[in-house]
């Protein structure tokens, strides 16, 4: 940990996030030591992999979906999980399902606009996919799901291999001991009913797209295996030119026994390394690299890495750059910035559904580039890391964020746990990525002593796992008097980066009241408006303050605009939201008909008038200074 930002590490939090840190990686064993292995393979879009994605046979499961529960609700082996055969023609009567003749679901995608009938369904879909194996000696097979909301239970032949909570994140479970030449039955039950304890907890203002939302893939890799590293630029209490040239991290390679050797290098850096692991298989280097070019959007410069050990390579693609705050700056590589860009939520453009190809991802950024971002918030989850890969190339710097939305059960200590799991592996996945800047620990939480705990914790948790990127959270409730706006939550203090959310003129007021409100706030700090518009359907035109039109959308952003030119801390603006999207909670017939209507565009791309307003704010710099 580079700064006295350390030092704000309290002791009862060392101890609060140990506990969940053991739980990482004891569910990583899950339970028993004889368990298959789960991890989380960082850099697997970069490794030679088989893909599993395309058609699985599925098969749906109303609740109390008694295949995958017991009457007790735990976890049965003996349901779908077998992949039996029901004995059609003679024999005794037996299974009543099979998947070998059941209709498919596209893998990734979720199954609600794949499936009229399941468009609303909630509950749990059995995935079921032969797959051809040839295992060879020496070496370990991984099965690879990029994400699948929300929980998912793994069986390879029978045997279950593993399970994850959370819709998200990516996992990995080890199919070695399960795997056999030939066919084996991969079957994948995923579970999306919502409970109290999840997280996000039961409701939330996006859709619940359920299913196996993204890649699949088989990892095979040697005994000993990298599966984990981390290589950035030297992150000092300052900033200095000096460190513009040294690179630091680890490189963690899996069941290594100590002294087990591992090279770094980055030709074009002039960077050759040969490291040796220690006891916990991590070799851990500091390196002088040559004329280093800097990420940044202006040259989003990236260098390929390539890590060995044994017979194993991984290659990278990584940039490298410092970022920081200066009392209410925000310094990349030293310089002030101010970022400006757009929410976006993980859904495709036009075709509707999850994000699951580079096509909805070129999309989505096509949308952000007409309004001049430079900045996009990664909205309220992980999303495709398709999505960090296109804003490394193109220089788009990102805020990503755990889906603790609103309501979630802060008072339980499993929930936190849940929570920390959560943060890892989001910032396991994409540690490595320079576009992601900030990492957010919530959204719109409700503002008492509990819930400040819980998510101080939180955000040390996530400064002590990653103290090379700035922390955030996405805070409500400022006190309001009159005009007077005063935001001063607890929770800023654990903040780098505080983001304010508000909807003056929509929820609260008329447009034109944002123009007399006094912000202040009781921290020093970079202030984001990380959330701010207002509702209109494309095409429907009307007066200024005629609700639900383009002109009513646009001119709540011009009078927001002009509020936040007066608050010297503004270093970075993202109205809600970029595009519309669907969510359940949202149903005035013919305005909205299942979407959130906040967006700058349509659901099919269209350009509202509110885009042309963010578009020349952003290119004339008019909101604020970065500096
Ligand atoms: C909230 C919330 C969003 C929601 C938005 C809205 O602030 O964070 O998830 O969609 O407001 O009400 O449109």
């Amino acid at each position: 940990m580079s700064d006295l930002r350390a030092a704000q590490w309290s002791l009862k939090s060392l101890l609060r996030s140990a506990s969940a840190a053991l739980v990482f990686a004891l569910i990583l064993r899950c339970g028993s030591a004889q368990q298959p292995l789960r991890t989380l393979i960082v850099g697997v879009d970069h490794r030679h992999t088989e893909s599993l994605n395309g058609d699985w046979h599925y098969l749906v499961e109303q609740p109390p979906a008694r295949e995958l529960y017991d009457d007790k609700g735990n976890v049965r082996d003996g349901g779908y999980a077998q992949n039996s055969h029901p004995n059609i023609k003679s024999g005794p009567h037996n299974s009543e399902y099979d998947f070998s003749t059941a209709p498919t679901l596209k893998v990734p995608g979720d199954w609600n606009t794949q499936d009229s009938t399941l468009f609303r369904f909630e509950g749990v879909v059995w995935y079921e996919r032969d797959v051809p194996m040839q295992p060879k000696p020496g070496t370990r097979t991984f099965l690879h799901v990029g994400a699948a909301n929300y929980r998912s239970f793994v069986w390879v032949n029978g045997k279950r291999i593993c399970q994850h909570e959370g819709g998200f994140t990516p996992f990995d479970c080890e199919m070695t001991g399960a795997a056999h030449a030939g066919l084996n039955a991969v079957v994948i039950a995923v579970d999306s009913t919502r409970h109290k304890d999840d997280i996000p907890s039961v409701s939330y203002d996006w859709f619940n797209y359920g299913g196996i939302t993204r890649d699949v893939s088989l990892v095979t890799v040697p005994t000993y295996f990298i599966d984990d590293y981390d290589v950035h630029l030297q992150h000092g209490p300052t900033f200095s030119p000096r460190d513009a040239r040294t690179l630091t991290g680890y490189i963690h390679v899996q069941d290594a026994p100590a002294g087990t050797s591992v090279t770094l290098r980055i030709p074009e850096a002039g960077v050759e390394k040969t490291l040796t692991t220690n006891a916990d298989g991590r070799a851990e280097f500091t390196v002088n690299a040559t004329n280093l070019s800097l990420w940044s959007p202006a040259s989003p410069k990236l260098y390929r890495v390539v890590l060995t050990s044994g017979t194993d390579e991984v290659t990278d693609d990584i940039g490298f750059r410092d970022v920081r705050v200066d009392g209410t700056k925000i310094l990349l590589n030293g310089k002030a910035v101010f970022l400006q860009g757009a929410n976006v939520h993980a859904e495709a453009p036009v075709r509707g559904g999850r994000v699951t190809t580079d096509e909805d991802v070129k999309n989505l950024f096509s949308m952000l580039q007409q309004i001049n971002a430079n900045f996009a918030r990664l909205c309220h989850y992980p999303h495709d890391e398709r999505m960090e890969r296109y804003a490394d190339k193109t220089g788009i710097m990102l805020w990503s964020e755990i889906p603790l939305w609103q309501r979630i059960s802060f008072d339980k200590s499993d929930v936190y746990d849940k929570a920390v799991i959560m943060l890892h592996e989001m910032i396991r996945r994409d540690r490595n990525k320079a576009s992601v800047i900030l990492w957010s620990v919530s959204n719109e939480t409700p503002n008492n002593p509990v819930r400040t705990k819980f998510l101080t914790d939180l955000a040390n948790e996530a400064r002590h796992t990653d103290p090379t990127r700035l922390i955030t959270s996405a805070l409500i409730g400022p006190r309001v008097s009159e005009d007077q706006v005063r935001q001063d939550d607890q929770l800023m203090q654990a903040l780098d980066v505080v983001g304010q959310n508000e909807y003056i003129g929509w929820y609260e007021g008329q447009p034109e009241d944002a123009d007399r409100k006094e912000w202040t706030f009781s921290v020093n700090k970079p202030l984001i408006f990380s959330e701010f518009g207002a509702e209109a359907k494309y095409g429907n035109h009307g007066g200024d303050h005629d609700r639900w039109t383009e002109e009513q959308e646009a001119n709540v952003l011009e009078h927001q605009f002009k509020m936040m030119q007066k608050i010297p801390q503004v270093r970075g603006v993202t109205p809600w939201v970029l595009m519309d999207f669907r969510s359940t909670t949202r149903n005035i017939p013919k305005l909205q008909d299942g979407y959130n209507r906040k967006g700058l565009f349509s659901e099919r791309m269209e350009k509202k008038k509110a885009a042309d307003v963010v578009r020349k704010a952003y290119t004339e710099h008019s909101i604020g200074k970065a500096e």
